[in-house]
């Protein structure tokens, strides 16, 4: 098969991460046969502040017509919060409308987590957030701006629409992974009692077409610390942009770290994008000191979404591998016992 690839390495340590991820996916390539085509963009902090331009409107069109992006990292110490990752990470997955991001917490046999007692077979469930509303979607405004009667409004908007594909895609994620056979709803209902009455109505609404799933509801908090306590009560969670940033972060910490913890941004009927969960990390950037892990586990989603599963295994097990067999020694910047390119080449070399 042949894939057009946009490449968008980004801030801080995305580039050589996604250096990392690229040779990974040329070594893929020759061996299972698939050819790509990687198109790069200079989206990001250096770009910004040379032309003052983030994400033109001509790119995104010629973004829908690729097969996938890979994203590195975004944000940059030097401009302020908000404007790239509004005005990229987040106008990305809004105009292409990703309307799930979906992110695996799984531990992989020799990784260290910091929950005592657990193991591989206890940490191993999936997280569906909905990744184009809520508080998100930029809402809101101010009202006599920097007075004392200031009025700061962000509003959180939920759709019957909305919410229903991201809930409709989390059954189906149920079924095909076929583990535990449940889904948990994780929500606020018993305080945001008309956006979240709305998603669980919808969840026992579209839950009716699957009797067979068991249906589970956890409150935010709730499932925080059953996430510490108990994470191998979990399966699937739904839940919304909000809440699935915060606790994808907890999640991540618990199967390893930022090092290993990798999402995709999914339009199932349209273009994905595909990122390690961390930031851009600028304290290491160009020291060729951080972990290329997240953002080659992010490549073998997409392997895996294009529907060369085959392939998307082959590098899942190379990264399980390199960590069983010790080969690196902690997933932590700068304490892998081997640089970011040594990492990318041993991927390689497990690879071929
Ligand atoms: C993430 C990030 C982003 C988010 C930021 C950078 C806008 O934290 O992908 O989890 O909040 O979605
Ligand atoms: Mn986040």
């Amino acid at each position: 098969m042949n894939y057009e690839i946009a490449v968008i390495p980004g801030d801080g340590v995305g580039p050589e991460i996604i250096r990392e991820g690229l040779k990974v996916l040329n070594v893929v390539s020759e061996k299972f046969n698939i050819k790509f085509n990687f198109i790069h963009y200079d989206f990001g902090a250096q770009r910004y502040l040379k032309t003052g331009e983030i994400l033109p409107d001509s790119a995104i069109g010629e973004l829908k017509k690729m097969d996938a992006i890979y994203l590195g990292a975004v944000g940059d110490p030097r401009v302020e919060p908000g404007i790239l990752e509004k005005g990229l990470l987040l106008k990305l997955r809004f105009s292409l409308d990703q309307y799930i991001n979906l992110r695996p917490i799984k531990l992989y046999p020799g990784v260290w987590t910091p929950l005592k007692d657990k193991g591989p077979e206890d940490i191993d469930f999936i997280v569906v957030r909905e990744n184009t509303e809520g508080a998100y979607c930029g809402a809101g405004g101010f009202l006599k701006k920097g007075t004392k009667d200031e009025v700061a409004i962000q509003e959180d908007i939920n759709t019957r629409k909305g919410v229903e594909r991201v809930i409709q895609y989390a059954y189906t994620l149920v079924k095909k992974r076929n583990k535990k056979n449940k889904l948990t709803l994780c929500d606020k209902a018993n305080v945001l009692t008309y956006a979240h009455d709305l998603w669980r109505r919808t969840f026992t609404e579209v839950g009716e077409e699957y009797p067979e799933i068991q249906k589970d509801y956890a409150f935010v908090d709730a499932t925080c610390m059953w996430m510490v306590k108990n994470p191998e009560w979990f399966d699937v969670i739904v839940t919304c942009n909000m809440f699935g940033d915060i606790i994808t972060d907890l999640g991540a910490v618990i199967q390893g770290g930022m090092g290993i913890a990798a999402g995709a941004n999914l339009n199932p009927e349209g273009i994905s994008m595909f990122e390690p969960i961390h930031g851009s990390a600028p304290k290491y950037a160009g020291k060729n000191m951080i972990n290329p892990l997240a953002t080659i586990c992010a490549g073998a989603m997409m392997l895996d979404t294009l529907g060369e599963e085959k392939a998307a295994q082959t590098v899942e097990n190379a990264v399980i591998k390199t960590i069983s067999e010790g080969h690196i020694k902690d997933l932590g910047a700068g304490k892998m016992g081997m640089s970011t390119s040594q990492v990318g080449d041993l991927i390689c070399k497990f690879i071929m």
